[in-house]
């Protein structure tokens, strides 16, 4: 692979930034400062450091947020703030996106990456992927009222499918859906005559919302986080 193509890859500088770099020896190979933007290098076994810092190559990145109140999950909007820029620079230039979307007003596990094969297999509705929401609602939710949520109820012409919920008490619990239609569980609250006033997103297929994030923060899955979603 070319030196300049992989330190484009990684987010940490467009072809001309690299080729600048290299000309001021501020790049090394193997300790040795590189002389040319198309040198070639194998990122498995070549240790490339750039302007002092060692890069590490992967062409996929997997970051678990947990998402803030007011956020739009996209990477761009002309109104909102959105999750990405709650990422370094360098995510961004390495084409990261949410994988699905959350409410600006829902809290929690969101998912970014750029592998968006992974993304949309994690999306199809094919493939059934739980997730789980913890909920606060604005009235008592009758024991009727969860046999319809499980069941299905009418939101918009539509029947959602089966799901499960838990009751934490008479307005809170835990919903676990195995689809995600726009604006599902909002929807699903108000075909039972009652309105969320609390949503966070706990798991999404085998992830769990790390317990240790505060609201807006964010970190890489691990190695079994990566190998638990792709299986
Ligand atoms: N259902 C909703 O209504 N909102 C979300 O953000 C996610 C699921």
């Amino acid at each position: 692979m070319r030196l300049d193509k992989l330190l484009s890859e990684c987010g940490i500088a467009s072809r001309k930034e690299s080729a600048r770099a290299i000309r001021a020896g501020q790049v090394t190979v193997n300790g040795i400062p590189a002389q040319k933007a198309d040198q070639q290098l194998d990122p498995a076994v070549d240790r490339v450091v750039y302007c002092g810092r060692e890069i590490r190559y992967r062409k996929y990145v997997y970051v678990m947020l947990n998402k803030p109140d007011g956020y739009v999950s996209a990477t761009e909007d002309g109104k909102d703030p959105v999750v990405t820029e709650l990422l370094p620079e360098e995510y961004r230039k390495m084409g990261v996106f949410p994988c699905g979307r959350l409410d600006k007003h829902t809290l929690g596990l969101m998912l970014l990456t750029n592998d968006g094969q992974l993304s949309h297999r994690l999306l199809s509705p094919k493939h059934h992927v739980p997730k789980s929401y913890a909920f606060r609602v604005k009235f008592p939710l009758s024991a009727q009222d969860v046999t319809a949520l499980e069941t299905g109820v009418d939101i918009g012409g539509y029947i959602t499918k089966p799901c499960t919920v838990t009751l934490d008490g008479e307005r809170e619990g835990v919903i676990t859906l195995t689809e995600g239609k726009y604006h599902q569980i909002k929807l699903m609250m108000e075909a039972v005559h009652n309105q969320i006033t609390y949503l966070e997103r706990t798991t999404f297929g085998t992830l769990l919302l790390d317990q240790h994030l505060a609201r807006g923060e964010w970190r890489e899955l691990t190695d079994e986080e990566i190998q638990s979603l792709t299986r």
